[in-house]
């Protein structure tokens, strides 16, 4: 084929594709606005008009109605008054100034502050000295007279609960052997015709009872036991039981249950008291 033949065709191609593209764009604009209508629905529309004799209005293009729509938004627009600028108010500086550095000084300041008192406060509470009136102070018991019938009552043992203690008679003539067995403030208590025995074991500090068929004290634990006035007659107790000393004042006893003195060691027997009846614990010698 001639290259000239060829050329026409290819330039009456693009022609007609140019022309195809123009009309067809030229359709879409000029198209009415509310879309358009099948080739037999506008023939039967003529058809109807025809008939009836009117013609309604042309209907507006696309471009009729966009320029409409820009038309209405335009016309919405409300312009604004012009305002004066609120005054810069610049901000607290104590409120703003704290940084994320100086928030976690101040708290680790603050929290450590909070502990070492806190560990003040219960070092000066272990430090203090016990209060008066409780165990651990002194104690006043009662009278002596009461505390006589006391233990009359409780046929050789009368127990004070707030000195934890058990207070018993010592017989005037085991006073010599006491002398040189006792510390002096637990002989003189002796020579006003007492004893008063800390309540605790000495081998592992269970509450000993008195044991009345016997008139012994005999510990529920391990079965140590010992006579009337804290003397230790048998059982596993590296010691005879403990005691405070006591004071009279005025007719009344008070025991000073904040100094403990040991008590006798083993072998001990001033008042020679043997069991005056069945034990209430075996297992002693
Ligand atoms: Fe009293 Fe062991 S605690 S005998």
């Amino acid at each position: 084929m001639n290259a000239w033949v060829l050329a026409a065709i290819v330039v009456a191609l693009l022609l007609l594709a140019g022309g195809v593209f123009v009309g067809t764009a030229r359709r879409h604009d000029t198209r009415r606005g509310e879309g358009a209508l099948s080739r037999e629905t506008r023939r039967r529309d003529r058809a109807a008009r025809a008939v009836e004799g009117t013609e309604p209005p042309p209907a507006p293009t696309g471009k009729e109605v966009e320029l409409a729509a820009v038309a209405e938004r335009s016309a919405e627009l409300v312009p604004v008054a012009p305002s004066v600028p609120a005054p810069y108010v610049p901000p607290d500086p104590e409120t703003i100034g704290v940084t994320r550095r100086q928030f976690f000084n101040r708290g680790l300041v603050a929290l450590t502050s909070a502990g070492l008192a806190g560990f003040g406060a219960a070092t000066v509470a272990f430090l203090w000295s016990a209060p008066k009136g409780g165990f651990g102070g002194k104690i006043n018991i009662g009278k002596v007279d009461d505390i006589m019938a006391g233990i009359s009552l409780g046929d050789g043992f009368y127990y004070v609960p707030e000195a934890r203690a058990w207070v018993t008679q010592y017989p005037a003539e085991s006073l010599p052997k006491a002398e040189k067995v006792y510390a002096a403030p637990v002989y003189a208590g002796q020579q006003i015709g007492f004893n008063t025995l800390y309540q605790k074991c000495p081998h592992l500090g269970c509450r000993v009872p008195q044991c009345l068929s016997s008139q012994w004290f005999e510990c529920p634990c391990h079965g140590s036991q010992y006579n009337r006035v804290g003397e230790k007659r048998g059982g596993p107790a590296p010691r005879g039981m403990d005691r405070f000393a006591f004071t009279v004042s005025g007719g009344s006893v008070t025991v000073d249950t904040g100094n403990i003195f040991l008590g006798p060691p083993i072998g001990t027997n001033t008042t020679g008291q043997e069991p005056q009846g069945p034990h209430c614990i075996t297992g002693g010698e």
